[in-house]
């Protein structure tokens, strides 16, 4: 049984940065060139030792719960016709039975509140939480890498990555104050700093180990930046009493929430994927020729 047993994915965003593809489709069931982007997030999360995902969803979201469902006819139909490689592998990528929960978070109200939304179902325990927008290539993956540290330190653990300077502005970013490796101890963070004022070119990734106090402290967190309810306004009140990592993961992150990143996201994975690496260098060298 793995250190961390539940990670919250909250799924209840519009996709609004990458219109029309989300206007009846939701961002995270986009295709990373043969399955959708919350795939590879699911499994990221599996290959950690989680063993509940909690879906923080809302309205026009249900075909996130669909796809982690049987298709009976579908798998039915598979069968009469002999597919039944195909019909495997779909079996593999449901979520089983009683390893998930689906809430909704009725109001976007911002990350902390979607974060809070799933407090009951979390319980008194440290979980995780992924944000789906975010996929992560790795060899050993991400959240796999920092449960390997979080049970060599517990505390919180928040994965970082650099990033250009004028990007800072679009991420939470973190004030290092020293290094263990490849943990960093913070002196604070700030979600969405204006370039000038950004501690670091630190960003947050969109991977946390939080400690279930948390909770306590979203529930009267007041909006911050953008005038939402901050997961990192709540963390920089939790660093005060409690230990808190970051953590520089080995990989690269593509924020599919984006259409530049949704795109790399897509060409690096096509990249790797035996049915079209061929013809994507193909491509590439046609074009550049
Ligand atoms: C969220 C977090 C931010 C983090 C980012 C990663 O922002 O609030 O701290 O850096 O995800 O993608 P959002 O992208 O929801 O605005």
């Amino acid at each position: 049984m793995g250190s961390i047993k539940t990670a919250i994915l909250p799924v209840a965003g519009f996709g609004t940065r990458v219109l029309p593809m989300t206007k009846s489709i939701p961002k995270e069931m986009l295709p990373i060139v043969d399955r959708p982007a919350l795939q590879i997030v699911v499994d990221e999360a599996f290959e950690a030792g989680i063993e509940h995902i909690v879906f923080i969803t809302g309205r026009n979201k249900s075909a996130i719960e669909d796809y982690f469902d049987s298709a009976y006819e579908l798998e039915d139909t598979l069968e009469k016709k002999n597919k039944i490689e195909i019909k495997e592998q779909l079996e593999k990528l449901r979520i089983p039975a009683g390893k998930s929960t689906f809430t909704r978070q009725q109001f976007p109200l911002g990350l902390g509140h979607a974060v809070w939304c799933g407090r009951a179902v979390v319980g008194n325990e440290p979980f995780a939480v992924l944000l789906p927008d975010v996929i992560i290539k790795a060899g050993k993956g991400c959240l796999a890498q920092m449960v390997e540290a979080y049970d060599n330190v517990g505390g919180n653990i928040i994965a970082v990555d650099a990033v250009p300077e004028e990007e800072v502005s679009k991420y939470g970013v973190i004030a290092p104050k020293s290094r263990d490796g490849k943990l960093i101890e913070m002196s604070g963070m700030v979600e969405k700093p204006p370039r000038e004022d950004a501690p670091s070119n630190l960003k947050i990734t969109g991977r946390y180990i939080l400690q279930p106090e948390i909770f306590h402290l979203l529930e009267d967190q007041g909006p911050g930046a953008g005038n939402e309810i901050q997961l990192t306004d709540a963390m920089e009140r939790l660093m005060k009493t409690q230990q808190f990592y970051a953590f520089e993961y080995e990989g690269q992150d593509f924020d599919c929430g984006s259409i530049p990143g949704y795109f790399e996201a897509v060409f690096a994975h096509a990249m790797d994927h035996p049915e079209t690496k061929a013809l994507v260098q193909a491509l590439a060298r046609k074009a550049l020729s």
